[in-house]
């Protein structure tokens, strides 16, 4: 299958993106555990230059745990702070104060050298669609916070959350857009469901997930469904269909529908714990 992405109103995203990193320090980069760099927009390097840099390694519930670690390796070797975090439930809220610290040094230390002390770190969320910027919010900053509100000096309208007395937070997350010229990172963006589902065809989409199960994770489909992973991705449908009971009228098997049960069973973790991509260049004792 073709993957795509229509732009559109992303254009008017990036412009708001580039006016609000204007007005903070550090940047709080989600991306989805599952996919950590197909998640990621490699824009995000040139807007946030000279801003302290974090990743946070969301849904990481979700996400295979040997692979996290493997992550977690990757963007420290990076130089960039990461995080494992999972905000459904609240997980690594508590690593997260000493990853902003540690992301942070430079500038305190900066200010310390200009004599500005204790002016708080600001920072601000961004991430693609759906990989629970909102929700981290929520989590993070939680009942507890107090709003700032309106301040001279920052942009009318934005409301800035206190942390404690070093971090403020920009209430609303800047969105980035998907990007990607290689169809796998497109594929990959489906299955997790970043990409529209409408501009997809869920059968096809269901198909390269089932490909890419037997290859990663054979021992899935017969955990979940009970039966051994066929070699042909349609066979295996159809006998989804047919355990899940997905007719149309008359005995018809309706692939559609078991294209959506599948995907479904995999965005919410019910096939397990799963990561789609590995680390680049990941070389055996590397630290
Ligand atoms: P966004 O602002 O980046 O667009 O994402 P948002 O917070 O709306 O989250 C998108 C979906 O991801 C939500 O599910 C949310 O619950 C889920 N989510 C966010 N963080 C995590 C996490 O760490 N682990 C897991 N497992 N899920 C997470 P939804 O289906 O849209 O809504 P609902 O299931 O919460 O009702």
């Amino acid at each position: 299958m073709n993957y795509q992405w229509y732009p559109g109103h992303m254009t008017k995203a990036k412009r708001m993106m580039q006016e609000d990193i204007k007005l903070i320090d550090l940047l709080i980069e989600l991306v989805d555990a599952r996919i950590p760099l197909s998640s990621r927009n490699p824009d995000i390097d040139q807007l946030g230059q000279g801003k302290g840099r974090m990743v946070l390694l969301n849904k990481s519930d979700l996400a295979d745990p040997k692979a996290n670690k493997k992550w977690m390796d990757y963007f420290k070797q990076q130089g960039i702070t990461a995080v494992e975090v999972n905000s459904k439930n609240r997980t690594g809220m508590k690593a997260i104060q000493g990853a902003v610290e540690e992301a942070c040094k430079e500038k305190r230390e900066r200010d310390r050298k200009r004599g500005i002390l204790n002016r708080p770190v600001r920072a601000m969320v961004v991430g693609i669609p759906n990989v629970g910027k909102s929700t981290f919010i929520n989590a993070y900053a939680g009942k507890a916070c107090t709003k700032t509100g309106n301040k001279p000096g920052v942009t009318k309208g934005k409301q800035w959350i206190r942390l404690g007395k070093g971090l403020e937070l920009l209430d609303t997350p800047g969105i980035l857009w998907p990007k990607f010229e290689d169809q796998k990172v497109g594929m990959r963006l489906a299955f997790i469901g970043s990409i529209n589902d409408e501009i997809l065809i869920e059968e096809e989409l269901a198909m390269d997930l089932l490909k890419f199960l037997r290859e990663s994770y054979p021992d899935a489909i017969e955990k979940r469904y009970g039966f051994v992973q066929k070699e042909d991705n349609l066979v295996c449908l159809e006998e989804i269909a047919r355990i899940r009971g997905c007719y149309k009228k008359g005995q018809e098997l309706d692939l559609g529908k078991a294209a959506s049960i599948l995907m479904d069973d995999f965005r919410d973790g019910r096939l397990g714990r799963m990561t789609l991509e590995e680390p680049p260049m990941q070389e055996e004792g590397q630290s």
